[in-house]
């Protein structure tokens, strides 16, 4: 039986964890017909990072949670809860987080995936906040994880140019203190755009046959500029409302950790929410879209280059498939 004693939550350790394949925009011209200076200049990518062959999601995040469970100084049997963001699962079941637990032998955890694309690790962080403020768990490894590049079409190049593979992890613990840690998370869905972002066959509704692969159903598809304006607005109105939420104003953010789709879309939101982009972390010049490990990444790597100094505030804010959206604001 636990109890609700202890009010907070606070991120005690981070990790990461890259492919080692580097996939520039030269190497895509040779693939597709597109430019460097086209990828450049339209979305701010250069390079992204691509999975070799038997590597999976689950061998990604087991690295980066790891190296977080180094950071925290614990053990993997301590953690309690492990919650993936990830809509390159393994395989449909059981949930990579399972087979996170184990391979990094987290046996004393419960664990769960959760598929809200390239939100899924901001969701993922608030509902391991809600679950460990409920007294339930205490200690949870929080993932976002996506091997994306095997559900690329690689001869479309609107989409193969933008996404990337990689994984980010953090811990997230229990603590008496209410005034540091996370502070509030929000969550929003927009299900009626389901079908302007996704990898349509694969599930119940067109499982795999010959047919649905020839028509290359089991790769990613999206209608770019109708989600491009869809994110501005909700990306925007995502850190109004978790200023709001926490009692602060956008401007009182001191680093801004977006979800990192597009160069163009992020100077959109930074000027629409009036936070100079030299406050905004930005590693999708180096990464791509990596969906639901682009905000774990960017936080891991803000962290390293100590963006986050004691009292500061830091926003994650995402957009993805699902429509969703999220954010969450944590105070150092
Ligand atoms: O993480 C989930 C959320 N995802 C996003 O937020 C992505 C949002 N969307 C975007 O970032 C942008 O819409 C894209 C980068 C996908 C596309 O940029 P755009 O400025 O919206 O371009 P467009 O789709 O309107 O296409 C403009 C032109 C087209 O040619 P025409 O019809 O004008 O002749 C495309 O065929 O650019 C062409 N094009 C390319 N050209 C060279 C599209 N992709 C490429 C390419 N290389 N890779």
């Amino acid at each position: 039986m636990h109890t609700p004693t202890e009010t907070g939550t606070k991120i005690v350790g981070m990790g990461m964890c890259l492919p080692e394949k580097v996939l520039t925009n030269f190497d895509l011209e040779k693939i597709v017909e597109t430019s460097d200076e086209w990828i450049r200049t339209r979305t701010g990518i250069q390079e992204r990072r691509i999975i070799a062959k038997g590597q999976a999601t689950s061998d990604l995040a087991s690295e980066a949670s790891k190296q977080a469970l180094k950071n925290a100084g614990l053990k993997a049997s301590d953690i309690d809860l492990i919650v993936v963001g990830t809509i390159t699962p393994d395989m449909l079941f059981p949930s990579t987080a399972c087979v996170v637990q184990r391979k990094i032998g987290a046996e004393n955890a419960a664990c769960f995936d959760i598929s809200a694309a390239c939100s899924g690790f901001t969701y993922a962080l608030s509902i391991a906040d809600g679950l460990i403020r409920s007294g339930q768990y205490r200690k949870a490894l929080v993932i976002g994880a996506e091997a994306l590049s095997p559900f690329l079409d690689w001869t479309e190049r609107s989409t193969c140019v933008l996404f990337g593979d990689g994984a980010g992890a953090c811990i997230l613990v229990s603590t008496p203190q209410k005034e540091k840690g996370i502070i509030a998370s929000y969550l929003g869905s927009d299900g009626t755009y389901a079908d302007i972002l996704g990898i349509p066959a694969g599930g119940s509704a067109i499982p795999p046959t010959h047919e649905s692969i020839d028509a290359r159903l089991h790769t990613l598809k999206m209608e770019g500029s109708e989600v491009f304006k869809i994110a501005v607005r909700t990306m925007c109105d995502a850190v109004f409302e978790i200023a709001k939420r926490a009692g602060m104003k956008a401007t009182d953010i001191d680093c801004l950790i977006p979800h990192q789709a597009n160069l163009r879309i992020l100077q959109a939101v930074a000027e629409r929410v009036e936070i100079p982009l030299e406050k905004l972390f930005l590693n999708l010049q180096r990464y791509g879209n990596m969906s639901a490990a682009s905000t774990a990444v960017a936080m891991y790597e803000a962290w390293e280059a100590k963006k986050f100094t004691p009292g500061s505030n830091t926003v994650l804010v995402a957009f993805g498939g699902g429509l969703t959206w999220a954010s969450v604001w944590i105070k150092w």
